[in-house]
């Protein structure tokens, strides 16, 4: 049997992460996952502040990493490599983690592999459910909308994605303009169970063109005229209205996620000869109203629809140490030298 043994380290945005990865043949197994969220940290300024995160990371990390080895058991001298997100993301939290990694790999010899963070969400399906090459990936999150062909840990061919916006980004926008906590994802999931989506009226964005690109700021434009005539109609914004609101909003960015998917289905095939299995990543991939619409659309196709367990879909660690892992076995390591790069397209 071949056994591989990573480490994986992420902190790229506002969670630090360390967890163990182990791959026996071609069976990955999560030894353990290890997930400190910074929120709180952030709450007060409504949103993630770069510098703040960057310290955090940096104090946070060791005990991160001694609690992920801790609970799988695992020594240093059991890995075979470290694996660490070297961008895109925060410049100054993407440092921490790589700072961190090439001192561990300094005093081990180590290899050091360097990942795209992208790529550790598109690659997910992959760990959780062994989903073969190619793929079709619907990465979404709070600061990214994309579809991939994925091919294999370094072949990716991007069909199209937003123009503007992340999704996430306009569910945490939305929520801030109604009141409602941060992250906004989740809450405003929360308050549209009790609301009626056709209440009010949001516009579809880009339906009209035959790609899949996307774009969400409209929506949050059209959210606060909403929102401001609601309240000017009734004097304060009623609860009822508030749920109206969050359902109108959600119910829109899924048609929009839905159309573009049917879209992308059919630029892949333009490329792959099968229809593909369609697979979530991403923060905005935990929503059940999305979920539900993209299962309908993989039955619909005749095909099947993965989507990971929710704490896999937000950022997390084991998505990085299973993509150092493809890596690894692809002979694709790094050394010190590996430098950190806060763009960095698939
Ligand atoms: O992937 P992620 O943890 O971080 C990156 O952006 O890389 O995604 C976080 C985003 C946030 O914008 C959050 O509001 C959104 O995912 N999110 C959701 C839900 N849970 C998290 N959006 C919609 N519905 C949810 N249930
Ligand atoms: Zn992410």
């Amino acid at each position: 049997t071949k056994m591989t043994t990573i480490l994986g380290i992420e902190s790229s945005c506002d969670d630090t992460a360390a967890a163990v990865v182990r791959m026996t043949d071609d069976v990955p197994m999560i030894l353990s996952s290890v997930v400190e969220s910074q929120t709180e940290l952030h709450a007060l300024y409504g949103g993630v502040v770069p510098e703040i995160a960057a310290r955090a990371h940096a104090e946070k990390l060791d005990h991160c990493i001694e609690h992920a080895l801790d609970q799988a058991s695992v020594g240093l001298r059991d890995l075979d490599a470290i694996a660490v997100t070297a961008g895109p993301g925060l410049i100054g939290g993407v440092l921490s983690g790589v700072m961190c990694a090439k001192g561990l790999s300094a005093a081990t010899n180590l290899p050091i592999i360097g990942v795209n963070h992208l790529a550790g969400h598109a690659l997910t399906p992959r760990l959780t459910d062994q989903l073969a090459y190619p793929y079709l990936m619907l990465l979404v999150s709070g600061g990214h909308c994309q579809f991939l062909i994925v091919r294999g840990a370094l072949d990716f061919t991007r069909l199209g994605g937003t123009i503007d916006d992340a999704p996430g980004e306009a569910f945490d926008k939305t929520a801030r303009l109604l009141g409602l906590p941060q992250p906004g994802g989740p809450s405003v999931e929360r308050t549209a169970v009790d609301g009626d989506p056709s209440r009010f009226s949001f516009p579809r964005p880009l339906l009209d063109r035959d790609d899949c690109d996307m774009s969400f700021s409209g929506l949050k434009t059209a959210l606060l005229r909403a929102r401001d005539a609601a309240v000017a109609d009734k004097g304060g914004l009623t609860t009822d209205d508030r749920a109206n609101l969050c359902a109108g909003f959600q119910a829109a960015v899924t048609d929009v996620l839905i159309e573009k998917t049917r879209r992308a289905i059919r630029l892949y095939l333009a490329e792959c000869p099968a229809i593909p299995a369609i697979a979530v990543a991403g923060g905005v991939a935990a929503n059940q109203t999305i979920r539900v619409g993209l299962q309908n659309l993989a039955d619909q196709m005749q095909t099947s629809f993965l989507a990971p367990p929710l704490a896999l879909c937000t950022d997390n660690a084991a998505m990085i140490a299973y993509a150092g892992i493809e890596l690894f076995r692809a002979g694709q390591t790094d050394d010190l030298t590996l430098s950190v790069r806060p763009r960095w397209p698939l």
